[in-house]
Parts: C-alpha cells; structure tokens; sequence
C-alpha cells in the first residue's frame, strides 16, 4: 500500500553515509528533492540538516551486495513515497585487504573486491532500472574514477601509505561499460543511464602527494566533495534528457 504519492523527485543515493554520498544527500535535498541515504546503517544526520525549505533527507538501510536488501529497501521506498525517480550509486564496499600490494593480493580476495565493487552496482543497477521501466522514467548515475580512464600513477604515491590498489581501476572501467551497456539495454523505456568518474577528493591526504597530483591538473588539483554537484543535478534534471551513456570526468584536467 503507498502512503501517499511524493509531488517532489525521490533520488536514492547509495553510500549515503560516504564522502561523497553525503555531500550529494545535501546537494540533492538543496534542490528541492528528497534525498534518500542508502548505506549500511542508518544515515547519521550530525552534520546534515535533514530538512532543507523545499526537500528532504531520509534514510534506509540497505546492502548493495544482497538481492533482499536492495528488493526491501525499493519497496519500502516505494511504500513511503509512491515513486522512486533516480538512483545514484555512490557505495564502495571492499574487503580488509583492498589495498594490497599487487604481489600480495589473494586471488579470492581480488575476487571478492571485483564482486562487491561491481556486483553491487550490477545489482543495484539492474533492480532499480526493473522499477523504473515499470514506471516509465527514471534516471541512473554510476559513480567511475579517473582511473576508469587512464593508467595508475603510481609514482604519484612514492613515499606515502596510499596505492592503487589492482581491482580499482578494473572495476572503474567495468562501471563506464556497465553504463553503457544500461543505456543501451534501456534504450526507448525512458530511462537513461550516465556516469561521472571523479578526480581525487580532499579528505587529508599527504602533503607531498596532493603537491605532485595537483602537478598534473589544471588548476586546484584534488577537488572537494562539493566540486561534482553541478555534474550530479545536471545528470538528474530534465535539462539532460538527451544525455544517455555517458561518461562524465570531473578531475581538473588530471586525465589530459
Ligand atoms: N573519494 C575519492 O577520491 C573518489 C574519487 C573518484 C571516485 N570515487 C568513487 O566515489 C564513490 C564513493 O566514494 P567515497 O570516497 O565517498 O567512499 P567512502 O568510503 O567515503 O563511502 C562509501 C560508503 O559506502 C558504504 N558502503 C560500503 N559497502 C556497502 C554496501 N555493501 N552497501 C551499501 N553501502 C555500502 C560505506 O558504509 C560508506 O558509507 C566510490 O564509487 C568511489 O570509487 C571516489
């Protein structure tokens, strides 16, 4: 039974609780939507200000990588607000060895990396899109890296505790094929499928390594959170409705 029917978009943001999840829950609900937090837990609210003058923050609990989960979390979703209109999948599950070195990293555990990582936006991707054609619209956006795009810079790392670790960059561009391989699966349903692969985001890094990638970008180097919310609302608004497949770098220029 639906509760009543949402007059403003319902946008589902997995990994609600992350870096980037968060700061897309506030940009979305400042746009007069209401933003729903997907993530293991529930969204913690500390530094969000759940009601904005026109939208909304919410939260419910779902795990990407469990069939039940995301049929229970879309269906309560549903059941609250009576329509879903996009999802943004922004979760990045990883095992306790993600992060190995590449001579070190166990086969099962590569294994279980490339499973949660992409078989979770697979999952996801594929149960929501099922509701949006029912529904006749619906958008999705995936979120890839630059190092979908381009080759690891290790040298980049040198000295500092941070890496790149192997199934990274094999999942990232695995994410720009898979929305690819949405958009056209969806073609004439009214839903669309884009991507966004980000540069690095500022979240205390070492100092030596934020000098040599800023070295290799336009201008500020690593970016804020912040600095993809132009790209996401433009994704999500009707002002991008002939946008379909698409891959789009925000990066500073790290890529060039
Ligand atoms: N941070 C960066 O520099 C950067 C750069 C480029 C791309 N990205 C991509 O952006 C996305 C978000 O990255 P982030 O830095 O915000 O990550 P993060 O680690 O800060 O947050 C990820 C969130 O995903 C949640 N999560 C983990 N497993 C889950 C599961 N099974 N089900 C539901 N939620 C789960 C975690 O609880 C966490 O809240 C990822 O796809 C990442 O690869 C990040």
């Amino acid at each position: 039974m639906v509760a009543k029917k949402e007059t403003r978009e319902v946008v589902v943001v997995t990994g609600g609780n992350g870096l980037i999840g968060k700061n897309f829950l506030s940009a979305i609900a400042s746009s007069g939507r209401v933003a729903i937090g997907c993530d293991l837990d529930e969204i913690s609210h500390k530094d969000l200000q759940s009601q904005t003058d026109s939208g909304e923050i919410a939260s419910v609990v779902m795990n990407i990588v469990e069939p039940e989960s995301v049929n229970a979390a879309i269906a309560e979703i549903h059941q609250r607000y009576g329509r879903i209109d996009a999802l943004v999948n922004a979760a990045y599950p990883r095992n306790s060895s993600f992060g190995d070195a590449f001579f070190d990293v166990d086969f099962h555990s590569f294994c279980d990396n490339v499973n949660l990582q992409l078989g979770g936006y697979f999952l996801t991707s594929q149960k929501f899109s099922k509701y949006f054609v029912e529904q006749g619209r619906g958008v999705l956006v995936n979120l890839a890296s630059i190092y979908g795009c381009v080759a690891p810079r290790f040298e980049l790392y040198e000295g500092t505790a941070m890496g790149m670790p192997v199934e990274y960059p094999l999942v990232k561009s695995a994410i720009i094929q898979l929305t690819q391989y949405l958009a056209v699966t969806l073609k004439g349903t009214g839903v669309r499928a884009n991507c966004i692969s980000p540069g690095g985001i500022l979240d205390g890094q070492d100092h030596n390594f934020l000098e040599r990638y800023k070295s290799c970008c336009s201008s500020k180097g690593m970016l804020n959170p912040e600095d993809l919310n132009s790209t996401l609302l433009y994704l999500l608004a009707e002002e991008s409705r002939y946008v379909n497949g698409q891959n789009i770098i925000v990066d500073d220029g790290f890529v060039l």
